[in-house]
């Protein structure tokens, strides 16, 4: 087990997250960390008191400083403000740039070796800011993105065919955003092709709906984004580094010429384990994918381009 796990952001995102993964028992503490006083104090003091009753012993801390989250072993960056509704994720970019970068300068200097997941969005390119900033290895600095989006798929699909979702295995590359590349060719239901159980139209209805499921629940919530389903995308990648599983899930990570492609944050399929992004797999694509892939690329490529511009 690891010994701590720091949260940065006591959102709704954040909080959930450090919910999850103390009821997981992953690390033997979870620190909350806020600019907001009292309010991840609180919010950690809460969950530490469910603890009896739901049966773990994690215990759960809140500061508005780095001092208690010194050591940790894997942080996960969910500070920043969520999109309103008719915002896209890359609106987001500049505030959410400075946030990232403060937070992944205390990062560096308190918790030099370890492993950071970037919630914060636009993921891809919060991703670059937080490795330029804490200059960690590649391995060391990821985004989590294509948990989320496969999850969604894999949902979609699952209650259109009314089978469980645990039997939808699925992938979904590229970016974060409108630019995603779910791979029909690597989509089973239990190892039976997708297109065996459904038509290329129904399959793109339920691709379309999977590039705005993000979108899609900020529509409802009016005010801030999704967060349950992302919370629990994060806890499935740190299980799999804190108990070094090799689970293959697919994340943002930097790109060194894995699928041709290079200087970017992408969503690829990559091993999960202690070292944080051990590799990155490289799968067979069709031309359409590759294309795709290229395109999600390119627009990341642009954003990225964008920040260094504003700043
Ligand atoms: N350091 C620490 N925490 C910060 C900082 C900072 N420099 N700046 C802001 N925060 C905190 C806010 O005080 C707030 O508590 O980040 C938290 C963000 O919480 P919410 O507003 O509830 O946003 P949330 O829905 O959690 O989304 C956070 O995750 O999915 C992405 O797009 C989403 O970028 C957004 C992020």
């Amino acid at each position: 087990m690891f010994n701590k796990i720091t949260v940065v952001g006591a959102g709704h995102v954040g909080a959930t997250q450090a919910l999850r993964l103390a009821e997981m028992q992953v690390a033997k503490e979870i620190v909350i960390v806020d600019i907001l006083e009292g309010i991840p104090q609180g919010k950690a003091l809460d969950m530490y008191e469910s603890g009896p009753v739901m049966g773990f012993d994690t215990r759960v801390i809140g500061a508005n400083g780095y001092d208690e989250a010194a050591g940790s072993e894997i942080v996960v960056i969910t500070a920043g403000i969520p999109r309103k509704p008719g915002m896209s994720r890359d609106d987001l970019l500049a505030t959410n740039a400075g946030i990232v970068r403060e937070v992944s300068n205390a990062v560096k200097k308190t918790s030099p070796d370890a492993i950071c997941i970037v919630v914060s969005n636009p993921l891809d390119v919060m991703s670059y800011v937080a490795k330029e900033t804490t200059g960690f290895p590649a391995s060391r600095v990821f985004g989590m993105a294509g948990v989320l989006d496969t999850a969604r798929y894999r949902t979609f699909i699952a209650e259109r065919l009314k089978v469980s979702v645990e039997d939808i295995q699925a992938l979904v590359l590229g970016g974060h955003g409108d630019t995603m590349v779910p791979l029909v060719s690597y989509t089973t239901v239990s190892g039976i092709p997708l297109t065996q159980f459904l038509g290329q139209d129904e399959i793109d209805g339920l691709i379309d709906r999977t590039r705005k499921g993000g979108a899609e629940i900020v529509a409802y919530l009016k005010e801030g984004s999704a967060y349950y389903a992302p919370s629990a995308a994060v806890a499935q990648m740190v299980e799999a580094i804190a108990k070094d599983k090799k689970r293959i899930l697919p994340c943002a990570a930097w790109m060194e010429g894995q699928y041709g492609i290079s200087d970017t944050y992408l969503g690829v399929p990559c091993k999960l384990g202690t070292g944080g992004v051990e590799e990155i797999i490289e799968v067979q694509l069709t031309k359409d994918e590759q294309a795709a892939l290229e395109k999600s690329a390119e627009h990341v490529r642009g954003t990225i381009a964008k920040l260094k511009e504003l700043t």
